[in-house]
């Protein structure tokens, strides 16, 4: 394992009260593998990623890096940042406004602990950097003058010029505009995959996460919530805070009702009235109160009204609320009750569905459901 954090602590002290950022975190991310800490704002995202750099001390706990303790309570020790061949991205750029392109990107090489470096060996790495992130013909600029794309482009540069064992980039993209922000989330992910350094982004978006990571690891108010791979994560949630952070509207409270001999088949209660489903990891009883989690893309929908042409458990009637055009897609708002105060979100194809229906025939497929047990 490239990287491993034990039981890692982290309380601060501000005018005699006490404040823990971090609850004991443990995880273990493999070589090359490009790790994703995602989490609303206050989380402790930024201290655990300022813990790895060495930028703060934590309170207890352990850190390794490519199998060497950086930083471990139990053995006093205490690696300093410039001794763990770490480079960090910061949301900020944080660029040298009085040097070029080349200079920034050189700087850190010049005063870098490997000094033995000759001046045409130097050159050639700034090359290499510039070449890799597109930024060649701006290399002699002032970096003041870039975009704000460019010059996060530059701190890229600069931290894998350093040729790192660990790159740690903290919302690198969040003051970026969402077009630049997606076409940026690619290019980081490709240059530091094949470079294949170990990566820890920092982001407080899903998607952003979705789209970039090996594995996503959620956190909240200082604890793990979940760790897994990006379909993991937003497939199989394991409690409601995941599922919600995820962007799941359709969490229903259901109870078990029935649950077949062989265990492997249950139906549960919700406001959406009976849904049979198929028993996977934990173990259902009926009587079991259970959160099922209905992903919005995963309905079928008839506009007519009739289930006929679904098979299979899992068919509603709903009336149509409201219905959003939203380009890519329709959002349908379904009434799941007579007050209408319980809505499910359904998303259709656009150019299938007009959106004037008064009400849908829906089907749910029985192995798409997942449920968390609470
Ligand atoms: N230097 C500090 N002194 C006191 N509290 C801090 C300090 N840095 C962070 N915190 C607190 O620790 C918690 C986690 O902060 P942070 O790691 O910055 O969250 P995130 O990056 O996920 O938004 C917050 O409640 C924050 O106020
Ligand atoms: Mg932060």
């Amino acid at each position: 394992m490239s990287l491993e954090i034990n039981e890692l602590v982290k309380t601060y002290t501000r005018r005699g009260e006490t404040h823990t950022a971090l609850r004991g975190v443990s995880f273990s991310a493999p070589e090359g593998a490009f790790v994703t800490l995602l989490g609303p704002s206050g989380c402790g995202k930024s201290t655990l990623l300022n813990m790895l750099a060495g930028l703060d001390r934590p309170t207890s706990g352990r850190i390794s890096i490519n199998g060497n303790a950086v930083y471990d309570s139990g053995a006093s020790l205490f690696v300093p940042p410039g001794k763990r061949n770490i480079s960090m991205v910061f949301q900020s750029y944080a660029i040298w406004p009085h040097m070029s392109v080349r200079e920034n990107i050189a700087f850190p090489l010049l005063n870098g602990r490997k000094q033995s470096r000759d001046r045409r060996q130097l050159e050639a790495m700034v090359d290499a950097a510039l070449e890799k992130v597109h930024l060649t013909p701006l290399a002699d600029r002032p970096a003041p003058l870039l975009s704000g794309g460019q010059q996060q482009r530059v701190s890229l540069a600069r931290a894998i010029a350093q040729s790192p064992s660990l790159i740690l980039l903290d919302e690198p993209l969040s003051n970026l505009d969402a077009n630049l922000r997606e076409a940026m989330q690619k290019q980081i992910r490709g240059i530091v995959s094949e470079e294949g350094i170990t990566a820890v982004y920092v982001t407080h978006d899903q998607k952003e996460a979705l789209a970039m990571s090996d594995m996503v690891i959620v956190m909240s108010e200082g604890n793990i919530e979940q760790v897994g791979a990006p379909r993991d994560i937003y497939y199989y949630p394991k409690t409601r805070f995941v599922a919600q952070f995820m962007g799941a509207p359709n969490l229903l409270e259901a109870v078990v009702s029935h649950v077949a001999e062989d265990g492997r088949e249950a139906a549960a209660e919700s406001v959406l009235g009976k849904m049979v489903f198929p028993v996977h990891g934990d173990a259902l009883r009926q009587g079991d109160k259970i959160l099922l989690v209905l992903r919005q893309e995963d309905f079928r929908v008839d506009e007519t009204g009739s289930t006929e042409n679904f098979s299979g458990n899992n068919r509603y009637v709903l009336p149509v609320l409201q219905s959003v055009f939203l380009g890519e897609r329709m959002e349908l708002l379904c009434g799941m009750d007579e007050a209408a105060e319980r809505r499910l979100s359904v998303y259709v194809n656009a150019r299938l569905v007009s959106g004037d229906s008064r009400s849908v025939a829906l089907h749910y497929p029985a192995e798409k459901i997942h449920y968390i047990k609470e």
